[in-house]
């Protein structure tokens, strides 16, 4: 008896096989709020060819998929893009099950699969401008390394247009639905900006380098087919756009105010700030890490042009959590920033101090020396807090005139 998985078309010889994973909600420290997915391909060439896999638990929810298509026994050739493991976790068993003729990967790719599983196959590494002819259909390698992982690589099949573009463009969002044109236009905003500031924005100089290559080349993309989230039929331009504006990581005039309070002194501070932004003339967001993620944060700073950053000084250091979502931010690097540090403190108040050089590590440009407040703050250590949302805000808007 058929079971409940089955294949969804994407073109005449293309076919969606992936994986639909609902309950997944963290991402090595990415809180994947919506699920994911994890696609996979298949292309019903002359040399039927599987194109990438899906993490290892989903792997026979896959070839239920390829299966209401063809035998799997009938696929040729797999290509890895993209080695982590939620593209390859069952690459193993797969290509036991299937014994394909060939396994291709990058040069760093084919390197990297041997070290990561006993893969059961030769990897034979393609060059970037490489084409591999499956007969009647032909795929062409484009290299797009530290996008995210250095064996990363795309490929495009020409005759359909269609660019498979592993993480690239891709979103956490379990659905149904499969294209773009069906899902809530806002839902794709957020969880694509999301996704790049969580996964690809240290990367963002390549990606700049890379939209120029593709367009130097002058490349046709008809489709995009990333490895998680829907399939780009209808937006190609919106989503190449949106990818070119987050990567250059322009300031707009907007403020961040991030924070952790242990009696909420900190928090009075940070408010406080949050008023100065806004006299500023900047949007604002207030982010208490006891309520917000540190994956809401880095999509925040998305594009912001200001943040302040504040906690209580606890045992001689800042609070916890606000380590944890400096580590983060420091590891993904986001750029242009203004900033400052605050806190409260009772007899030591070490916390701005070590906030502040995180910040400096970060190159964040420090618009003025951090405010501490011993104990309950003040009015007039709030007026100053007001007063540098206010600076702060200035100096924003300094880089944002015209020169
Ligand atoms: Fe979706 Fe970098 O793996």
């Amino acid at each position: 008896m058929q079971g409940p998985y089955r294949a969804v078309k994407v073109t005449d010889d293309v076919w969606w096989v992936g994986a639909i994973d609902w309950n997944i909600r963290d991402f090595h420290g990415y809180r994947t709020q919506r699920g994911s997915t994890y696609n996979a391909y298949l292309i019903m060439a002359d040399k039927i060819t599987l194109v990438d896999t899906v993490k290892a638990p989903f792997r026979e929810e896959m070839m239920a998929r390829i299966a209401d298509v063809v035998d799997p026994g009938r696929i040729a050739y797999i290509v890895s893009d993209h080695s982590e493991a939620d593209h390859t976790g069952s690459l193993p068993e797969v290509i036991a099950a299937v014994r394909p003729e060939k396994v291709f990967a990058s040069a760093v790719g084919a390197k990297t699969l041997p070290e990561l599983y006993a893969v059961g196959a030769e990897i034979t590494a393609v060059k970037d401008g490489q084409t591999l002819s499956l007969g009647n259909r032909s795929l062409t390698f484009m290299e797009t390394r530290m996008l995210h992982w250095p064996d990363s690589m795309f490929a495009y099949l020409n005759e359909e247009e269609l660019l498979f573009s592993q993480d690239a463009f891709g979103m956490h969002l379990a659905s149904s639905a499969r294209f773009d044109d069906q899902i809530d236009p806002a839902i794709l905003e957020y969880e694509g900006a999301t996704y790049f500031a969580n996964i690809i924005l240290p990367y963002s100089p390549l990606v700049l380098k890379l939209l120029e290559k593709v367009r130097a080349a002058g490349l046709s993309v008809k489709l995009i087919a990333p490895d998680h989230g829907p399939i780009w039929r209808k937006d190609i331009g919106g989503v190449v756009g949106r990818y070119a504006r987050w990567a250059s990581q322009k300031p707009t005039a907007k403020g961040v105010v991030v924070y952790a309070t242990m009696w909420h002194s900190t928090e009075k501070m940070a408010r406080a700030i949050g008023e100065g932004f806004a006299a500023g003339g900047l949007t604002v967001k207030v982010m208490p890490l006891d309520a917000v993620h540190r994956s809401e944060v880095v999509y925040e700073l998305l594009g912001a042009g200001a943040v302040a950053v504040g906690s209580s000084t606890l045992n001689n250091n800042m609070l916890p959590s606000l380590a944890d979502c400096l580590t983060y931010l420091r590891g993904l690097k986001p750029q242009n920033l203004v900033g400052a540090a605050f806190g409260s403190y009772g007899w030591s108040g070490e916390a701005v101090r070590h906030i502040e050089e995180i910040l400096v590590a970060m190159k964040v440009e420090i618009a003025a020396e951090g405010i501490r407040a011993k104990n309950v703050p003040a009015a007039e250590v709030l007026a100053r807090c007001t007063a540098l949302g206010q600076q702060m805000a200035q100096k924003v808007g300094e880089r944002l005139a015209p020169c």
